[in-house]
């Protein structure tokens, strides 16, 4: 069975994209196969593989126009692009009829054509990322080491528990993830606690560091992997990736 992983933060920069892009090119790497879904206008994940005008995007399958065509983008690895023209299509999808299953009524078909499908949730609470909680398994939060970065994670958690409430009673939290971590900082370490008391097992073990390569592969067009294999970054969201499968493995025992 597929399961569906949503990668939302309402919170901008804190490593979405960043961490759609490499858990899904480890995953892929691991012998899996993963479709990674840009639900980001911003189309960022799309242009991290070079993808700036795709043929089809996930939108135009969303408002049923087009069907729905994943771009093979390595081995193992494919993804539903999105595109910058469409900055003012979730204005038009909120009136379409049940509008927040949209994004379940172009996966569902799909979903057993992979064992990972890693969404990549647009920096805000509203209709698309309420889509992605609609029908997904379980989400992954990404939390920026920085002093405000529990503020605010109230909110996400409300809206998961309502969607959790009225419209899929199997959404989970499965993960936390700390980015932009920096273990000199006795700041940060300080953070570290504070998320793990909030979100206990929850948090990954693995924090993934503040590391240049990172910022620079999506400009080659490249996941960390094919840019720079002996970066940290390789090596966090390497070790990342094999702790999430870990993870998975003892839930299916
Ligand atoms: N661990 C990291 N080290 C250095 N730069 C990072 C790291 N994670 C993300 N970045 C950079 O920070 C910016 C925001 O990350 P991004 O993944 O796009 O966040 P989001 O999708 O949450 O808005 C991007 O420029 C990205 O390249
Ligand atoms: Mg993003």
């Amino acid at each position: 069975m597929g399961k569906i992983i949503a990668i939302s933060n309402h919170k901008g920069g804190v490593g979405k994209t960043t961490t759609s892009v490499n858990l899904g090119a480890g995953l892929a790497k691991s012998g899996k196969k993963v479709l990674m879904v840009d639900l980001d206008p911003q189309a960022n994940l799309s242009q991290c593989y070079g993808i700036t005008k795709p043929e089809t995007t996930i939108y135009e399958a969303l408002k049923g126009v087009e069907g729905f065509k994943a771009i093979n983008v390595n081995e193992g690895l494919y993804l539903a692009a999105s595109s910058l023209d469409l900055a003012g299509a979730e204005m038009e999808l909120n009136s379409e009829a049940g509008r927040e299953y949209l994004l379940k009524e172009v996966l569902s078909p799909i979903k057993d054509d992979y064992e990972y499908i890693i969404v990549d949730c647009p920096p805000s609470l509203g209709l698309l990322t309420l889509n992605a909680f609609t029908c997904a398994d379980e989400v992954i939060i990404p939390i920026q080491a920085h002093f405000l970065a529990i503020k605010g994670l109230t909110k996400i958690i409300e809206v998961i528990n309502k969607i959790k409430r009225r419209i899929n009673p199997s959404l989970e939290i499965s993960g936390v993830v700390i980015t932009l971590y920096d273990k000199r900082k006795i700041l940060h370490r300080d953070i570290e606690e504070t998320i793990k008391t909030y979100f206990q097992d929850k948090v990954f073990d693995i924090k993934i560091r503040q590391n240049i390569a990172l910022a620079e592969a999506p400009s080659m067009g490249l996941d960390i992997f094919r840019y720079s294999l002996s970066s940290p970054g390789a090596d966090d969201y390497w070790d990342l990736t094999q702790e999430f499968i870990k993870r998975h493995e003892q839930v299916e025992e």
